[in-house]
């Protein structure tokens, strides 16, 4: 084997020997399956398809159509809805779908929500800040001009009252729900009448909230007046990293379609829709029960944190209905740090988490490299089969570490024993393989 190939081997391994005794919190993040991971390295990694299942730009495609039509059936039925388009590459590219679907070309207009609320960066323009350039996806790539909703900071989430106005006076051509950072359901209802006085589509981007909305224990964004749903697939729904975009409205599939190709890309990742597709049968069979489980580890993680002492955000409405837990840990600052510098400290004992903008950061003087903020994530302990009383044992590891200063290396071996217990992916069909084994071909 050449230096270098062994090299790089070994990196690949050291981090895998990482993340098997690591407690990852990240909310954006899961960990596949070992029949998702045979998927997604099978051939249909090297070929090239372009375009609808039947209508392929290339040969060879008999079996890649096969299964691209079985993902769409599952997407359908896992959502229920009428429409799925499984090509988008990334949540990024499905909420371009949904701008190149619903917004004109040039002068666009939209509403979304803002970065430092919980908006993600491609919901938002292209626009100088004291000095600087925001490269908003929203802005830079379709050229749109975005007006934030207004955004209720003690409840966490969209202020509808506030939201209608700004929507009369700007007249978007979309309105955009959901966010990074989610706690709760946004108003999809609410806003409903304001979109069509205005002659706004209503977007959604559930890339975070897939799973939970697929399962049913969130809202149903379709149902609920969204006329296009965006997706990541790797998130809460725990698939491989790939986007999708779905619907009720088959007036729209000739646009969604085509605002997705020729549009936003040629070919597509075929292995990914093979690892969604399996991933999807994992979830119409045993999504109920993970992401039940998933909000009550949240709700109970949150629980947990806070009896230690920490301040997690929105008590008054049991802390979260989804999968994410927000901490404000501004009470450290002199003591230990602010976001960015206890993130270091966690990862030093092997706890992965994000650093998060709190609504009130930027105002009070905060920088999003070091926050007043934590978010984190219970979708990917939980499918390590971790339940409520591992999550008082993590709280129990933030304590030692924040409140009680102790030694992260000496946490880390503590960890390391905790996490013995979780070495198998459940909610899926039995396998030999454990969770991030690193397979070798040769
Ligand atoms: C709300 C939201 N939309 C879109 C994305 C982007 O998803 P992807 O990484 O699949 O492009 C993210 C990423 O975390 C997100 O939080």
């Amino acid at each position: 084997m050449s230096k270098k190939l062994a090299e790089i081997r070994s990196i690949l391994e050291e981090h895998h020997e990482m993340i098997k005794n690591a407690i990852p919190l990240i909310a954006s993040e899961n960990v596949t399956s070992p029949a998702v991971n045979e998927a997604i390295v099978c051939d249909f990694s090297h070929r090239y398809a372009e375009g609808w299942p039947g209508q392929r730009v290339y040969a060879g495609c008999e079996f890649i159509d096969k299964i691209e039509i079985m993902c769409q059936d599952l997407m359908k039925e896992y959502f229920k809805c009428k429409f799925a388009d499984v090509r988008p590459v990334s949540g990024v590219m499905a909420n371009l779908v949904l701008y190149n679907a619903f917004t004109s070309r040039n002068n666009g207009k939209m509403c979304a929500m803002p970065i430092p609320k919980g908006g993600h960066i491609s919901h938002a323009p292209y626009q100088a800040s004291s000095g600087r350039f925001i490269y908003g996806t929203a802005g830079t790539v379709r050229g749109l001009d975005v007006k934030y909703l207004t955004f209720d900071e003690e409840n966490m989430n969209i202020d509808p009252d506030g939201s209608i106005k700004v929507i009369k006076e700007f007249k978007p051509e979309m309105i955009l729900f959901g966010a990074s950072v989610f706690l709760f359901p946004h108003p999809v209802k609410e806003l409903r009448d304001v979109a069509n006085e205005v002659g706004a589509s209503i977007g959604y981007d559930g890339a975070h909230v897939a799973g939970l909305i697929g399962s049913g224990y969130f809202q149903d964004p379709l149902r609920e007046g969204a006329d296009a749903v965006a997706l990541s697939c790797h998130k809460t729904l725990p698939g491989p990293q790939t986007g999708a975009v779905i619907s009720d409205r088959v007036d729209l599939v000739d646009d969604l379609k085509n605002a997705a190709f020729p549009a936003l890309f040629s070919n597509h990742h075929l292995h990914n829709v093979a690892g969604l597709a399996v991933a999807l049968t994992e979830m119409l069979e045993f999504g109920k029960e993970y992401h039940k489980k998933v909000i009550d580890n949240a709700k109970a993680f949150a629980q947990a944190l806070n009896e230690q002492g920490f301040n997690v955000l929105c008590e008054h409405l049991g802390f979260t209905e989804s999968h994410q837990v927000v901490v404000d840990i501004v009470e450290f600052k002199d003591k230990v740090g602010l976001g960015g510098d206890i993130e270091r400290i966690l990862e030093k004992a092997n706890i992965i988490i994000n650093r998060n903008l709190l609504p009130w950061d930027i105002r009070e003087g905060r920088h999003y490299m070091n926050p007043g903020g934590l978010r984190l994530g219970t979708s990917e302990v939980t499918r390590l089969g971790m339940g409520k009383s591992e999550m008082v044992d993590i709280a129990e590891f933030f304590k030692k570490l924040i409140v009680d200063k102790k030694d992260p290396k000496k946490i880390r071996n503590e960890i390391a024993e905790f996490r013995k217990d979780y070495q198998e992916v459940k909610y899926c069909f039995q396998s030999s393989n454990n969770a991030y084994e690193y397979l070798k071909f040769y």
